[in-house]
Formats: C-alpha cells, structure tokens, sequence
C-alpha cells in the first residue's frame, strides 16, 4: 500500500520502522516513464522506495516557469502505487521550507556553465532542495536520470563534499521511439514543435558519429551540432557544448570523457539532451 504524506512529522514516522536500505526518488511529478524507470530501478534495489513529489520554487528563475509547471498529483499517486512505491511525500512549500528557512546550498565551478549559466540561482535552488530531502529521508541511495546531466555532477558534488550519506546513483536516460528524451516539458511542444523536437538527439548523434570516426576537434563537434540544430527552422539553439566529463570546462580537444550537451528553445518550451563520450 502507497502512503501519501504531507508534513516533515509524518515522514520521520513512518521512516522510522520501515526496512533498510531506502531507495529515494526525488521527483517535481507530472511523472513518466523516465521516472518509472528511476522508480523500477530502487525498487529492485532496496526494501523500501520513497518518491517525493515537489515542484521547487527555488530552481525557477522565472516565475511563470513555476506557474506552467505541469501538475497532476493524482495521476502522479496512481503511477507510484503501480510502481509499488511506500511512501509519496508530497508536502506543502512550508513543509519543504520551514518559517524563517535562511539556508542556501550552493555548489561551485561544475554549476556555472551550461544550465548554470542560463539559469542563474537554479542550481543553489536544487542543491538546496537535494540537499532537505536528502536530510529528511536519510536514504542510502538516490536515483536521478542522466538527462538532467550537469543536475547529477552538482548533487553528486554537493553530496560528497558535505558528507551526506545518501549515495547518487544515476540511470539512463529514457527516450521516446523518434529519440525525444522524456521531459514533463515535452507536454508543452505543439505538434509541429513536437514532430521536430527529435533534432536534438540527431544533432547529437551525429557528433558522436564524428567522434566515432576519429574528430577530436570540440569545435568541429559543436559545428556539426549546430549545424544539425539550425537546419531545423522551428529549433533555436541556446547552446551546444563539448565539455570535459568531470569539470564541464569547455574543449578545444578530447582526449578524455566528454559531455556533449544542447539546450534548444521550441518556441516558450526549453528542452535540454546530452551524451556522453567515453573511450
Ligand atoms: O529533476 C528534478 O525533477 C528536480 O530538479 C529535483 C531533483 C526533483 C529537485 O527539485
């Protein structure tokens, strides 16, 4: 049976008797198979899989990004119960962010390009959730999608460097047949904005097809994903970046892992892939 809880009290009691280890799947809802996957994935490994359900603030720069967030929290109940999961937390903002709450969590030089740089406070506004959530449910693990890449690398940071105990464990990224990765954004694209939306896996697999064939060029890479974007007339590009996997700086040459990584506007809806290139 899937309990809904609301408030930090009940959380803290029902945690306090339920098997080890738990497994935690933070989530903002308006959940799809991407998050089943995470939720199928602690289900097979721990005894107990809390998925919180909070659609955060702090991680919006605009206002108006915050408002259109899509939400359906019964719909949302429903795919937990199916997915077996214990315990939905799925609080009011004062229960997140309790009176007087005056704490930022604020990660360093991997949260400032890319996602960072184009949405300036949206990372301390995860850190600083991740790092509440991570507090309350004292998980052992925690399960984020590779599609929200440099999400993962800031959590991952702030966890070790603040000695959270929770361990980050990221899994694939889950795709639409024509390689759209599944976004709760993806509601928001209009149908002509939706039958071009697979560009940017396109855009990015024919870098890889680049790198495959020997380029070892960051710029010549970011030309083909350009050049792949642009051929598309509804697709604007916000950026495309060949990074070093584990500082995120940007590459002249890849000698080691790197992330390839586009961010594109359809019209008001932003979406954001990546891949990564490994030896
Ligand atoms: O990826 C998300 O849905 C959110 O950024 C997260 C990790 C649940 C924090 O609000």
């Amino acid at each position: 049976m899937t309990q809904v809880l609301r408030s930090r009290a009940e959380l803290r009691a029902a945690l306090a008797s339920v098997p080890r280890p738990v497994g935690l799947v933070p989530t903002m809802g308006w959940l799809h198979d991407g998050h089943r996957s995470l939720i199928r994935r602690a289900r097979a490994d721990n005894p107990t899989v809390v998925t919180t359900i909070f659609v955060n603030p702090r991680q919006f720069s605009q206002a108006q990004d915050f408002t259109k967030y899509p939400r359906n929290e019964v719909r949302d109940v429903a795919i937990c119960a199916d997915e077996g999961v214990d315990i939905v937390w799925a609080p009011p903002a004062d229960e997140v962010y309790v009176p007087g709450f005056d704490t930022l969590v604020s990660v360093g030089a991997i949260a400032l390009p890319l996602e960072g740089a184009a949405r300036p406070g949206h990372f301390d506004g995860v850190a600083t959730v991740v790092a509440i959530l991570f507090g309350l449910v004292g998980a052992e693990h925690a399960y984020f999608g590779q599609k929200d890449a440099q999400q993962v690398m800031v959590i991952r940071r702030m966890a070790r460097d603040l000695a959270l105990p929770t361990e980050v464990i990221t899994c694939p990224i889950v795709r639409e047949p024509d390689g759209l990765a599944l976004s709760s954004r993806n509601v928001h694209l209009s149908l002509a904005e939706r039958a071009a939306a697979p560009v940017l896996r396109q855009a990015l697999l024919a870098a890889c097809r680049k790198w495959g064939a020997g380029e070892r060029s960051g710029d010549a890479l970011r030309a083909t994903m350009r050049a792949a974007l642009t051929a598309v007339p509804l697709a604007q590009p916000e950026y495309v970046s060949v990074a070093d996997g584990l500082t995120l700086r940007e590459l002249d040459r890849i000698d080691g892992p790197a992330l390839l990584s586009v961010a594109v506007r359809f019209g008001s809806t932003r979406l954001i892939d990546n891949e990564l290139l490994e030896a």
